[in-house]
């Protein structure tokens, strides 16, 4: 059923110029972004380090364990070669492949792979290696093989390197001799005949003896502006087409790692590659940091991007749980950060800056940001913020500094000095259009925000036509309030389909091709049609009400000091108790603490004594969290007594009102929570302190931008309903639209795009040409209108 809306413009009111930098790319090494995606080098585990253990952890079976307790998954065996296999052209031969740690090439590769061939039959034996499930190959493209390799005394030396297709049928061929029996760099090219979608790289040999392969690297000579260790241009042209204007490097939790020794350390990633450290990462796989620190800047120069790196605080990942670097030692980290920003931007008579130089780049990079730390929160977070910030504004006071936090801003910031606030959100459909103006109220005065990293990724539709839908509704929020929200990526950017550590992301690749999601073609029309002035406008739309449900929960260090607890739904009493343990559980949430009730809970008066300990306190209601998806409203005390009034969804949260203060009680004070249909209402010691009546989901959002140099209006309109909305657009009462009209949707909102189908949910660009100002949205679309003046 169609309904009605109108949107009014106001073009005499001009609100402020739209920021330059809403929109970048977050890039982290997750889902094989790097290695094995963007990063042009086809040969998997090239320096045969793969299944190396990080210091400290521990495998059992297929699970590593770090030294704070995080478990994650380890698939390859330790001392297994993933990549590389060994291949005897008669059953009969005799040979074998081994990692050896002797005589390595240098400190930084440790493992070389040794081929010793007893005894051959028929034609040969040989190694060969995969790639990244397969090496695809151009017709007539060269490829670069470099390597490093030794021989025994017993062996010729003759070998045929080859690339070969599945069957075996030879590709390319060079023969090539190893003549020495130390470590001696050999380089080549090949050529392929063929186009080849997954060939191996084959070292073969019909001759007994052994003999060593070391670093192995084999690059398309055509890769994105032809650099040396260069990227793969098919993908740089994905992120280009996104028009961005920035780039955030490496990540991400990346950064932070789940422990010291897995925490990214600039400084192993430059220079000459095979100097460089392979470290194993967070995202369950070891990066060969062959795309390191100089290759990052090099891309965003190549790209026209901004630069911003996230630099290790000196946490490793929290959540994970993480690892704290003493403050005594903080001062390497520090002067690591400080080392970085003097490699990209200082003089070539400086260290760092002479090293840039030596790596092919003397003038300077001009880095412009630094984010201080990924994710990290709490005390341990603001002494290090603090160092962090006070060294760089020592030192590059023209720096912008970011602090890293997704959490909330003017509490956790307090009493510090902060440029701009990093916010994350990982959310589902209904919060994205829900919030679509939270930016309204923020503090004008506050630092400006940077929404790092949003994706909506939970509950139906995340990744399809209906995810983008409500991220495009928060984007007009974003848009109307560029005055502070001057930055934003969504996030990831890419992943490799063959192994997605995290969904959804804006590009997925295999070998050779690529398709983009719902999401992409978002970000892209957003980017692409920007405006210069951001006009006033109003929006008169239906809504539904969205549904919460469910009980209440506690964390395990409160149980102790909630006491006489009694919940009750219309006089019938839900729940009563003197005290609360864990095992009164009625749900399980074996991750967080004690949960009471479930969803037929909806309407509900929670009263309780509760005594505010040293960690504060949280009591969450309407919590129909299922796992790991959050979703609860929760009444926050920090242990000063602060205390707020938030919605949790996914690994989002939203302030509903403003913070209170409170002279906390030791003995306690009288909490009751009331839920009553839409509204919330939290009594202290039966004084009435938060107040929230939930918002409504609006089916159209919308925000105005004018384009000077075309004299048009660019309207971006987001339908998150089923229905079309029949809806007036008010241009100071212009009667007509004319100029132009792109519009993304589906008959089904939960359709997206696929490598086989890749457009299946594309936007379609047409004339705008309406003899009214009535224009139809169609349900469950985006539509960008450039309207003539
Ligand atoms: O974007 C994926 C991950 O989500 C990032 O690494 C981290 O910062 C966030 O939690």
């Amino acid at each position: 059923m169609n309904k009605s809306a109108k949107v009014i413009i106001d073009i005499n009111h001009k609100k402020f110029p739209v920021s330059p930098s809403l929109y970048g790319l977050f890039f982290e090494e997750i889902n094989r972004a790097g290695d094995g995606g963007i990063y042009a080098e086809l040969i998997r585990n090239r320096s045969f380090e793969d299944t190396i253990i990080p210091d400290r952890c521990e495998v059992d079976g297929c699970e590593l364990h770090s030294p704070a307790g995080w478990v994650s998954p380890f698939e390859e065996a330790p001392g297994s070669i993933p990549g590389w296999h060994l291949r005897k052209d008669a059953q009969e031969s005799k040979a074998s492949i081994s990692l050896d740690e002797n005589d390595p090439l240098n400190s930084e590769n440790s493992l070389s792979l040794r081929v010793e061939i007893e005894d051959v039959v028929d034609k040969g034996i040989s190694v060969y290696n995969e790639g990244f499930w397969g090496i695809p190959l151009k017709k007539d493209e060269k490829y670069n093989l470099s390597f490093y390799a030794k021989k025994d005394g017993n062996f010729s030396g003759n070998l045929e390197i080859t690339l070969e297709n599945k069957k075996g049928e030879k590709l390319s061929s060079i023969p090539c001799e190893i003549t020495s029996e130390n470590w001696q760099k050999y380089e080549l090219v090949l050529e392929s005949t063929t186009e080849e979608t997954e060939s191996v790289l084959a070292f073969s040999t019909s001759d007994k003896g052994t003999f060593w392969l070391e670093f192995v690297s084999l690059f398309p000579q055509k890769t994105f502006m032809e650099r040396k260790n260069g990227l793969r241009p098919d993908l740089v042209k994905r992120v280009a087409d996104l028009e961005p204007k920035f780039l955030r490097f490496p990540g991400g939790c990346f950064v932070e790692g789940f422990s010291v020794e897995t925490a990214y350390r600039w400084k192993k990633t430059i220079g000459d590659l095979t100097q460089r450290s392979s470290h194993w990462t967070l995202w369950n796989y070891r990066t060969t940091n062959g795309l390191g620190y100089h290759e990052y800047l090099q891309m965003a120069e190549d790209l026209g991007l901004e630069l911003m790196f996230v630099v290790n605080c000196g946490l490793t990942c929290q959540g994970r749980p993480g690892e704290h670097i003493p403050l005594e030692d903080l001062d390497d980290w520090i002067q690591d950060m400080l080392d970085a920003i003097e490699y990209a931007n200082g003089p070539i008579t400086s260290k760092w800056g002479a090293l840039r130089a030596e790596n092919g780049h003397p003038a300077p990079f001009n880095m412009k940001y630094i984010e201080i730390g990924n994710e990290n929160f709490g005390p341990e977070y603001n002494v290090r913020y603090k160092r962090f910030y006070d060294a760089v504004k020592a030192k590059y006071p023209e720096i912008i500094t970011i602090w890293n936090t997704h959490w909330e801003v003017g509490t956790e910031t307090k009493g510090l000095p902060v440029e701009i606030v990093d916010e994350h959100f990982y959310a589902d459909f209904d919060y994205y259009v829900m919030y679509h103006d939270m930016y309204d109220t923020y503090d004008r005065n506050g630092p400006k925000i940077y929404v790092g990293e949003y994706a909506m990724i939970l509950g139906e539709g995340a990744g399809k036509l209906k995810g983008a839908i409500s991220e495009a509704a928060f984007m007009t929020g974003m848009e109307r309030n560029q005055d502070i929200v001057t930055m934003s990526s969504y996030a990831p950017l890419f992943a490799n389909v063959q192994h997605t550590n995290w969904t959804p992301n804006l590009i997925y690749f295999n070998g050779t091709n690529s398709y983009v999601t719902p999401s992409y073609h978002v970000q892209k029309l957003f980017a692409e049609n920007r405006g210069d002035i951001v006009l006033e406008s109003k929006v008169e739309t239906e809504n539904r009400f969205p549904s919460f449900n469910g009980g209440m929960s506690f964390r395990e260090i409160d149980l102790p000091n909630i006491k006489a607890i009694n919940i009750s739904s219309e006089e019938k009493s839900l729940f009563r108790s003197e005290y609360l343990t864990k095992e009164q559980q009625a749900t399980c949430l074996e991750w967080y603490g004690l949960r009471i009730g479930d969803s037929s809970w909806k309407n509900y008066t929670a009263d309780m004594n509760a005594i505010i300990g040293p960690q504060g306190l949280k009591v969450r209601f309407l919590d129909s969290t299922k796992e790991w998806q959050q979703n609860y409203f929760l009444w926050e005390f920090d242990s000063n007594g602060e205390n707020r009034l938030v919605h949790i969804n996914g690994w989002s949260r939203v302030k509903l009102s403003p913070n209170q203060t409170l002279n906390v009680n030791p003995d306690g004070h009288h909490l009751s929570i009331k839920v009553k249909h839409d509204s919330l209402y939290c009594y202290l010691d039966d004084q009435l302190i938060h107040e929230y009546k939930i918002a409504k989901i609006p089916y159209l959002t919308t925000v105005s931008t004018l384009d000077e140099q075309n004299n048009e209006v660019i309207v971006k309109l987001v339908n998150a309903s089923e229905h079309n909305l029949e809806t007036m657009i008010d241009i100071d009462g212009k009667e007509k639209l004319v100029g132009k009209q792109i519009v993304l949707t589906s008959d089904d909102p939960n359709q997206t795009n696929t490598m086989e189908e890749p457009n299946k949910v594309i936007p379609f660009e047409t004339v705008l040409q309406l003899d009214s100002n009535t224009y139809e949205i169609p349900s469950f679309s985006v539509v960008i209108l450039k309207i003539a003046l």
